[in-house]
């Protein structure tokens, strides 16, 4: 790699700064191999943000998320900050991330790692070897569609509203991602909606539709109700490739296929915006497992998802497939050895520390690039 990748890191609110600590640790060890070499800058995010900045994020911490060539993201929210009014609210932060980086399309892989097969709440035979990934959309619909708000009405109630919507090009380029991504993984997409109520439904499926026809004609696509979607995830999830979705869908929908995987501990996200000229894109990698603030700063939580976000990292943005590898291929080791925080324990096994997994992965990694 020519010139040093300018990471900012994020870490945020309750366990984002303890399975980001444990991350550093891996960037600093592929940093030290001298195969990658990163700038790594720390910003506040959230409600740290909010605490010691006045805002879930600063204008500068968003400046440098703009400059950065990808963004690593922990966790925002928790109780302490409920009561907070909307616009600073922490979670706030995390949406002005991705809207002014205009992250379009949310990966979140479903996959369940065999050594973990019985952990989910599932059969292990329906859940054994499910790999899914769910594209969301990430910029539009409901989350930012306006006139949004609550008014008090002539006869004094009040009345909170929200607006879905959905134009050609916003379906056109998340639409796009995910048929990309079918042709690499099974060749099978599903674009769930709910066109039997939604006017925004109806459209996304007729522009998913076109796009198919015309571009991806080799692609096998189906269509799905979201309901349906839900009870089909836990029906019989091995069913399904890629699906691509809207913004509320796929939030409600990314939580159903995580837990099919036995433990939101384990699943990490990427968030992708348009590339640019060079064939660059902004880029944000969150695990999807949230702030947890019931076991925040007590050592419990699971790293694993943090650190295969940074390997989507070294995929999609950095194209390091190969240390990309090396990183999951150390993970499933140590969960083969029976090396589990207490999310994904087994029984009779005393569960590890976060620094104790990741040393363990570390310990790994060397084997495999030492
Ligand atoms: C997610 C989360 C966020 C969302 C929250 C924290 C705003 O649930 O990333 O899935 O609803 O998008
Ligand atoms: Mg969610």
């Amino acid at each position: 790699m020519s010139a040093n990748k300018k990471l900012l890191v994020l870490p945020g609110d309750g366990i984002g700064p303890e399975v980001m600590g444990e991350l550093m640790r891996v960037i600093e060890w592929f940093d030290s191999k001298g195969a990658l070499k990163f700038d790594v800058d720390t910003a506040l995010v959230g409600g740290a943000a909010y605490d010691a900045e006045g805002a879930p994020i600063s204008d500068a911490t968003m400046a440098k998320a703009l400059k950065a060539d990808a963004v690593l993201f922990g966790a925002v929210g928790g109780p302490k900050w409920e009561p907070l009014p909307f616009a600073v609210r922490p979670e706030r932060g995390l949406l002005r991330l991705r809207k002014e980086l205009e992250l379009f399309a949310n990966l979140r892989p479903a996959k369940v790692f065999s050594a973990l097969a019985d952990a989910s709440a599932l059969k292990p035979e329906l859940v054994d070897g499910l790999d899914i990934m769910i594209v969301r959309e990430l910029t539009g619909g409901v989350y930012f569609g306006t006139p949004r708000g609550i008014e008090t009405l002539p006869d004094g109630q009040k009345r909170g509203f929200n607006t879905q919507s959905y134009t050609t090009s916003e379906i056109d380029r998340v639409a796009r991602v995910a048929f990309d991504l079918a042709r690499k993984r099974g060749n099978k997409l599903c674009s769930v909606e709910k066109a039997n109520v939604m006017e925004s439904g109806e459209l996304w499926r007729e522009v998913v539709q076109e796009i198919h026809d015309q571009d991806y004609p080799d692609v096998n696509l189906s269509h799905m109700y979201a309901d349906n979607c839900a009870m089909q995830l836990v029906r019989y999830p091995k069913q399904f490739d890629v699906i691509v979705t809207d913004n509320l869908f796929g939030d409600i929908l990314s939580d159903c296929a995580a837990m099919l995987t036995g433990s939101l501990g384990m699943l990490p996200s990427a968030s992708l915006g348009a590339p640019d000229a060079g064939g660059n894109r902004k880029a944000m990698y969150e695990p999807i497992h949230g702030s947890a603030p019931d076991i925040a700063g007590k050592g419990l939580a699971n790293p694993l998802a943090n650190f295969l976000s940074f390997a989507m990292m070294l995929r999609y943005s950095f194209d390091l497939p190969a240390e990309a590898a090396a990183l999951e291929a150390a993970i499933e080791t140590v969960l083969g050895q029976g090396i589990r925080t207490a999310d994904i324990r087994l029984p009779d096994v005393p569960p590890v520390s976060t620094a104790e997994m990741g040393k363990a992965v570390l310990g790994e990694l060397q084997k495999l690039i030492g």
